[in-house]
């Protein structure tokens, strides 16, 4: 069966995966017409926005979307007219954990890829390639096939594929044009496989073809979390790694540089953190464990559980380290936290460690100045809410103030606390910090981003993850 030649594509969902994805197959594919879709309007009325003020913020998205915008990228909230247009369709809308209900704080919520889903297989007309792009548990393409199926009209044939997506926030872009692989995942009958070609066509615009991996349909469903897992089990060996050296002497920095060494290890993802965040990590151990304990594999559930422990006790540990520094009260006090985003180069909050860092302070009774170059005064304040949902706003807004630039955020601060590894924060000038603190000045590097010895040459009593 000859493959179908894409010439349309829909994209549900908007966000920090649909929307730089699509964009970027939109610029490398300029005989293709690129229909993303949303229900937010705000979302879409910023990716439409006349001086490009993009809903998320992303190193080199603006280029891309300026050169493609117009041509043939399109933004809507016309949800319907897009898949009724389109041959290819890619799911790619938000799938957080579940947070009541069965599997609850570890399944993954499928309802908006349902409602995708059965919208789909109602507006169809014609056949369609619908492409599983948001990630998802093992198994969910049988279940939108089903949907799909059931759902059909006469002569409106569907073709799942799963093609999870492997970008980083902060370097979406440049994962975007040189990926490591493209991953198709198709059931292995002729037709699965004439749609894998179809999609295979389009990375082929600009991918190498060896990049392309064809695999079947929940191998690359269960690859998607297994990278996912093992990448957040290195940093989480590596921050197990960062407590024994804080209580020997050892250097995590130097341990790390030389267990990278070994050709087999390699030296990437082996930076000691007060935690990974990000929407991804997190999520997809949980529906590991999730799917394991389904499973009846309890030890393998276990496993992975012991990742996430992990990084929520380098949390605490770290914070609990802030405290006992501090002559073990920080009542009071005044600490400033530098960076919000779970990572640099994002304005993207999710799970980062820095909202569980500051909801501690604030246990603590401490007072704490914030900045984070990107994100926004309103994303801060959405995500304490969220993390203290018994506290009134008001009563958060009383011990935490956000600032706009480091350097007023240490002012009158007895510690900073150092929580995104943003460059400028390396940058900044710590001598003026210093002179605008109380002493003893503290700064506690979470991220190992500063020159520790500058800083205490300077008169900071500097605490850095992984050391004593
Ligand atoms: C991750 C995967 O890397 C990506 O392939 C997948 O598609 C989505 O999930 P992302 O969450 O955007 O990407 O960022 P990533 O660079 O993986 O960082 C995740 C977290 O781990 C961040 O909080 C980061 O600061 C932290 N991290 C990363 C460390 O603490 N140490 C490291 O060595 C690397
Ligand atoms: P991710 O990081 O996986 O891209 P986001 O939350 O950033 O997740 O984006 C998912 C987007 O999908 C959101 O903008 C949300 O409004 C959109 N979305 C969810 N359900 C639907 C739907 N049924 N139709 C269209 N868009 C949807």
């Amino acid at each position: 069966m000859a493959p179908v030649k894409v010439t349309k594509i829909c994209c549900i969902g908007a966000g920090y995966v649909g929307g730089p994805t699509c964009a970027v197959i939109a610029l490398k594919c300029p005989h293709i017409t690129v229909n993303i879709v949303d229900l937010n309007q705000s979302r879409i009325d910023a990716w439409n926005s006349p001086d490009f003020a993009l809903p998320i913020y992303e190193p080199g998205l603006v280029d891309v979307v300026r050169q493609a915008r117009g041509r043939n990228l399109f933004f809507s909230t016309d949800v319907d007219k897009a898949i009724l247009e389109a041959d290819l369709i890619f799911v790619s809308v938000n799938t957080p954990t579940k947070k009541t209900g069965v599997g609850a704080g570890f399944a993954a919520d499928l309802n908006y890829v349902e409602l995708a889903t059965r919208r789909i297989a109602n507006v169809a007309r014609s056949n369609k390639i619908v492409v599983e792009k948001s990630t998802v548990p093992c198994r969910t393409a049988e279940s939108m096939r089903t949907i799909l199926e059931a759902n059909s009209k006469p002569n409106c044939r569907f073709d799942i594929l799963s093609n999870p997506e492997f970008l980083a926030e902060g370097t979406a872009i440049s994962d975007l044009f040189a990926p490591d692989r493209v991953l198709i995942g198709s059931l292995q009958t002729a037709e699965g496989v004439s749609a894998c070609q179809s999609l295979s066509d389009v990375y082929a615009n600009w991918v190498p073809k060896e990049r392309i991996l064809n695999v079947g349909l929940w191998s690359s469903e269960l690859s998607k979390l297994a990278a996912n897992a093992m990448l957040a089990q290195r940093i989480s060996s590596v921050n197990a790694l960062s407590a024994i050296c804080e209580a020997t002497g050892a250097n995590i920095d130097e341990v790390s540089h030389a267990i990278g060494y070994d050709s087999r290890i390699g030296p990437k993802f082996l930076k000691a953190s007060v935690g990974f965040g990000g929407s991804c990590f997190q999520k997809d151990i949980l529906n590991l464990v999730y799917l394991s304990e389904s499973l009846h594999l309890p030890e393998v559930a276990a496993y992975w559980r012991q990742v996430v422990e992990m990084n929520e006790y380098q949390k605490r540990r770290f914070s609990k380290r802030v405290v006992d520094t501090l002559f073990n009260t920080i009542t009071g006090k005044r600490i400033a936290v530098l960076g919000f985003a779970f990572k640099a180069d994002t304005g993207d909050t999710r799970e980062s460690a820095a909202i569980t860092l500051i909801k501690d302070f604030q246990s603590e009774k401490a007072l704490v100045n914030v900045y984070d170059p990107q994100v926004t005064e309103d994303q801060i304040w959405l995500d304490l809410q969220e993390a203290s949902p018994l506290v009134p706003l008001e009563n958060i807004k009383k011990h935490v103030t956000i600032s706009h630039s480091a350097l007023e955020a240490c002012k009158d601060a007895e510690a900073v606390v150092i929580a995104t590894e943003w460059k400028e924060f390396k940058e900044i000038d710590w001598e003026a910090v210093y002179a605008g603190m109380n002493k003893p000045a503290f700064v506690f590097d979470g991220r190992l981003l500063v020159d520790a010895d500058k800083l205490r040459k300077i008169g900071f009593k500097v605490t850095v993850i992984g050391r004593s």
